[in-house]
């Protein structure tokens, strides 16, 4: 099994278990605020991602969201030179505390520090959205390409409503104060990177958000990039494994998408 097939089985498997533990009532706790939830399903997915990429590749490095305070920091991004793996068992947990769809898997591959490997699924549409490094993006077998759509007026953006509620989330709102009625229109589904994913298949022509984490982003980030399309920060500046505030297209109408949101803060 090569390791991008690991990838996407694993994939699977964690949403089948999200799925199986979704009947039960499960425990619910507040991380950093009310606004930032995290079940034990989230855990025990973490766990078993983690302990399956144990099992397969021992010598891998992995950081995980609901693990991050065992590693000192962040570090291991800028100075792995081995194969980094960053997972977000559940990207959409408030979706899935609400039993509604469209919460994701998220896993994704670092070499060198370079990302090869995407996947995302989400497992009510059963839908396995993946990339590799200068192979292409896929949805299960199908090639994902971007739109060709260059018109702001006619694209369909999307973005979500981050946690931190005083920063990031307010500007998310300010954002759609400026971008609404200049977008054919706006969505939210509630995970960032089906979000990124859907831009990926051509199904949204763009995506925002501030206050991101690179677990949130970073198969989706491949996807996209890998589907022809363009992510950066919302500066307009290349997108690393730091960046929170995050801006992904099409490419065609990154420029105009870029400038709408930026117009706002010169009127300030
Ligand atoms: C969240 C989701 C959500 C986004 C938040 C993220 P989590 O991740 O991606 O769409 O709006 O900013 O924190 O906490 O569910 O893994
Ligand atoms: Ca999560």
């Amino acid at each position: 099994m090569t390791i991008t097939e690991f990838a996407k089985q694993l994939a699977i498997d964690a949403g089948a278990l999200i799925q199986q533990q979704s009947h039960r009532n499960f425990n619910v706790e507040e991380k950093t605020s009310k606004y930032d939830l995290v079940t034990e399903v989230d855990k025990m997915c973490e766990d078993f991602i983690k302990e399956k990429i144990a099992q397969a590749y021992p010598s891998h490095q992995v950081i995980g969201e609901e693990s991050i305070e065992e590693l000192d920091n962040l570090s291991l991004l800028e100075n792995s030179d081995q194969y980094l793996w960053i997972i977000d068992p559940i990207d959409g947990t408030t979706n899935f505390v609400h039993g509604l769809p469209g919460y994701t898997v998220s896993i994704a591959l670092m070499y060198q520090k370079e990302f090869v490997l995407g996947v995302v699924y989400e497992p009510h549409l059963q839908e396995l959205f993946w990339a590799e490094k200068g192979k292409g993006a896929y949805c299960h077998n199908k090639q994902l390409t971007v739109t060709e759509t260059d018109d702001i007026e006619k694209s369909l953006l999307s973005t979500g409503f981050p946690s931190d509620i005083e920063h990031a989330r307010k500007k998310v709102i300010e954002g759609i104060n400026q971008i609404g009625l200049r977008s054919n229109n706006i969505r939210s589904f509630g995970s960032a990177a089906l979000h990124l994913a859907y831009v990926g298949a051509g199904r949204l022509e763009g995506y925002w958000e501030y206050g991101l984490n690179i677990w949130d982003v970073a198969a989706g980030y491949l996807i996209v990039k890998e589907a022809g399309g363009k992510v950066t920060d919302i500066s307009g500046e290349p997108f690393t494994t730091r960046t929170k505030d995050i801006l992904a297209s099409n490419g065609k109408i990154h420029d105009s998408f870029y400038r709408s949101l930026n117009e706002r803060s010169s009127n300030e």
